[in-house]
């Protein structure tokens, strides 16, 4: 496609998006005078979708006139809540039904599959993941490997992108894994890398993995809702992530996890996995509900998972081949727009379409803290993107919500920040 840097073929491209109307169903955020803002920030926190309102309201007012009745008698009932949202996770993380469950949250997510599929074992003990993990996966990983009374220092391999480089080509995991498979009990990588937006073809990970004889685990959290998986098919063995930043779900929004159906390990149990028929029972034998349902631990937090149930219903209706296809052409609006008008930034973010999803990431060359003064300045032009330390600003464009306008306003506003923080 040939773009071009104007308003108006913003708009002609927006007129002709099929996924248009989507945008009003979501509140969109305003400044302190009431000005419409230029969101680019659901990598980090999804919009509200309107809905949301309605059946957190439908919650709190079952609760109110049937108190513990709820449980049952609710418009949707509180036991089987989990099941509300299944088949949206399932299609959005390429799994069987029985695959996925949302509970919990991500960190917690992870250390319960950690704890079930780190089998540290003589000598295949070490853990690879990528070097400039998200802080909490890396805490979470060593903290497991140091739980089992092994080294960090030694059993946790941080793989880095090659010198001068800002990515980890899949080449560089296989051959890794090649060399030194037969020591490396898990793979821990993520759909896509938070800070640089680099979005990794799972498939070939998990096979790379397998041929060592290791597990494949996923960090979902920046690619779950953002680009298409296909969990079950490339026989991932676990997977874990949030909803609340492609998944719209609210601030602290309850998480999801995969486990694919070959396995069943043993679980950490608590009441909410035991299976649902014999669960009140109260018995002192814990017999695992089948599947990912198995994994729950608490009863889930109702408050914080209806939002999610509006936000998969638009993902339903909006097709996510349908939502890629429209964030490809978004990202690469915002791509060729930051080349033209902002030609000093260097992006981070692999150009290649497959090895990214909707986040391009950009280092603000200059020392003296010029970045955070950039960022300063596109914010106060009403511009929401976030910053990384400790040069890098991120800006993804959404497809259910995010116009080709909305990518021109934000890339002239950034042009803009340049110019005023030489
Ligand atoms: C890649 C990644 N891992 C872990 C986390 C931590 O998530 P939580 O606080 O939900 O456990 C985040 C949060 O943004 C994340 O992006």
């Amino acid at each position: 496609m040939t773009y071009e840097p104007t308003l108006e073929f913003a708009h002609r491209l927006d007129q002709a998006d099929p996924l248009r109307a989507f945008r009003e169903r979501f509140a969109l955020p305003r400044g302190g005078r009431g000005e419409p803002l230029v969101y680019l920030c659901g990598h980090s926190l999804g919009l509200m979708p309107l809905a949301a309102r309605g059946l957190v309201i439908e919650e709190l007012d079952d609760w109110a006139q049937l108190a513990v009745l709820g449980h049952e008698h609710g418009h949707r009932p509180w036991i089987p809540y989990h099941e509300n949202l299944r088949d949206g996770l399932a299609s959005l993380t390429g799994a069987r039904g029985g695959e996925v469950v949302a509970m919990s949250s991500l960190t917690v997510n992870l250390h319960l599959l950690l704890a079930a599929f780190y089998r540290p074992n003589g000598a295949r003990r070490r853990i690879l993941i990528e070097a400039g993990a998200f802080s909490s996966d890396r805490h979470a990983v060593a903290s497991q490997i140091a739980w089992r009374g092994l080294d960090p220092q030694e059993a946790l391999v941080e793989l880095s992108p090659a010198a001068g480089t800002e990515t980890i080509p899949e080449e560089a995991i296989e051959a890794y894994l090649e060399e030194h498979g037969a020591a490396v009990a898990l793979v821990l990588w993520p759909g896509v890398q938070y800070r640089t937006g680099q979005a990794f073809n799972l498939g070939r990970i998990a096979r790379a993995a397998h041929r060592a004889g290791s597990i494949a685990g996923f960090d979902l959290a920046h690619s779950i809702g953002n680009v298409p998986h296909a969990l079950h098919d490339i026989e991932a063995d676990f997977a874990v992530w949030c909803s609340y930043k492609y998944l719209n779900a609210g601030p602290g929004a309850i998480g999801g996890c995969f486990v694919h159906e070959r396995h069943d390990p043993p679980h950490l149990a608590g009441w909410w996995g035991h299976e649902a028929g014999t669960r009140f029972r109260m018995g002192p034998e814990f017999h695992a509900a089948a599947g990912a349902a198995g994994w729950q631990i608490s009863n889930p937090p109702i408050l914080s998972a209806a939002p999610l149930i509006a936000s998969l219903a638009l993902f339903e209706q909006a097709g996510l081949q349908r939502l890629r296809e429209k964030s490809v052409m978004l990202t690469g609006y915002l791509e060729f727009l930051l080349d033209r008008l902002a030609p000093d930034v260097a992006l981070i973010t692999p150009r290649a379409v497959d090895s990214r999803g909707c986040q391009l990431s950009i280092r603000i060359k200059g020392a003296n803290g010029r970045g955070q003064r950039v960022f300063n300045a596109l914010t106060a032009q009403g511009v929401i993107g976030d910053w990384r330390e400790p040069d890098t600003i991120r800006l993804a464009p959404i497809p259910l919500y995010n116009s080709f306008a909305d990518v021109l306003h934000g890339a002239e506003a950034l042009a803009q920040a340049l110019r005023l923080e030489p």
